[in-house]
């Protein structure tokens, strides 16, 4: 009888130390949880910070919060799919993109080698090289409908829809950049594809289309050749770009072998504007 009882008795305080254990556990995974939700750093908070350091890297005086605020007004708490370009007219008044004249570089698939260029030659300075396009260049955000926070994950891809947050914000500097195009102006398209001025492109699409002959002398193409040459400065695409051209505004084309382009932004002794 008695041994019957003791072993009930351990019965029981074995079931009691196990929903000891239990609530101790449940207790220290709710204190994990809690902790986390108050120490993360909210993905908004962290894209502000990159946002705002580049800022202040760029120097120039740009008020950064000022900005920042323009900036985050255009597409938080919308659907990442309908933010129209216009959305960051507050963004660009508040930072507008000053002109260059004689130094204002655009570009076509060929983003690699026009900054590999321009960061070891100061000739140019391309769209990347502004306040905005330097503090946003390569970086992914949107929100969505109702929210308050910043995604740098699961935004619509470049071409899931035309009004992304990402591709609008292109599209609203690129059209100032070319607006405020002045002097001699250049760009580097890519000779090894059969359409090195494509229409779809922004360069077609929207820098072309707002060039100010008012303001610009003269579009000088470079085009960038590669051993296996495709196409050449007779490419019916290039005519169509001459053709685009308001007038008053000269055309020439020259192509350069991407290695000679590469040699010379190496070259200490070769100036500004003479490697092509
Ligand atoms: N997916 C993601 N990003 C894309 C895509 C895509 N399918 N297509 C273009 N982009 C973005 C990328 O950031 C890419 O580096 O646009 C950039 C330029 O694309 P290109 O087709 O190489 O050139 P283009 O569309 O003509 O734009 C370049 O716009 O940034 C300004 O002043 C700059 O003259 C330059 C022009």
């Amino acid at each position: 009888m008695e041994d019957g009882q003791a072993q009930k008795r351990k019965s029981r305080q074995r079931r009691k130390q196990c929903i000891v254990l239990i609530f101790v556990a449940v207790v220290l995974v709710v204190l994990a949880i809690v902790l986390w939700l108050v120490l993360r750093t909210s993905e908004h908070e962290e894209f502000k910070r990159v946002f705002t350091s580049r800022c202040d890297a760029y120097g120039g005086g740009y008020d950064c919060a000022k900005t920042w605020s323009a900036f985050e007004q255009a597409y938080v708490g919308k659907d990442p799919c309908f933010v129209p370009p216009e959305s960051y007219q507050a963004l660009i008044e508040a930072a507008p993109i000053k002109p260059d004249c004689n130094r204002m570089m655009f570009w076509s698939k060929t983003k690699d080698v026009v900054h590999d260029f321009t960061s070891k030659k100061e000739c140019f300075i391309t769209m990347e090289d502004t306040f905005v396009g330097s503090v946003l260049d390569g970086l992914t955000w949107c929100s969505k409908v109702g929210s308050k926070e910043t995604f740098t994950s699961g935004c619509p891809g470049w071409s899931d829809c035309v009004n992304n947050t990402v591709r609008s914000f292109w599209s609203k500097a690129s059209a100032s950049f070319a607006q405020v195009a002045c002097g001699k102006v250049s760009v580097m398209l890519n000779g090894s594809i059969a359409t090195p001025f494509s229409p779809a492109s922004i360069f077609a699409s929207i820098e072309v289309k707002n060039f100010n002959p008012d303001n610009m002398k003269s579009l000088e193409v470079v085009l960038v050749t590669q051993d296996k040459e495709v196409s050449n400065c007779a490419n019916p695409s290039l005519q169509d770009l001459q053709k685009e051209l308001a007038q008053g505004i000269s055309y020439s084309c020259s192509e350069v072998p991407e290695s000679q382009i590469e040699e010379c932004a190496s070259d200490p002794e070769k100036p500004c504007g003479s490697c092509w």
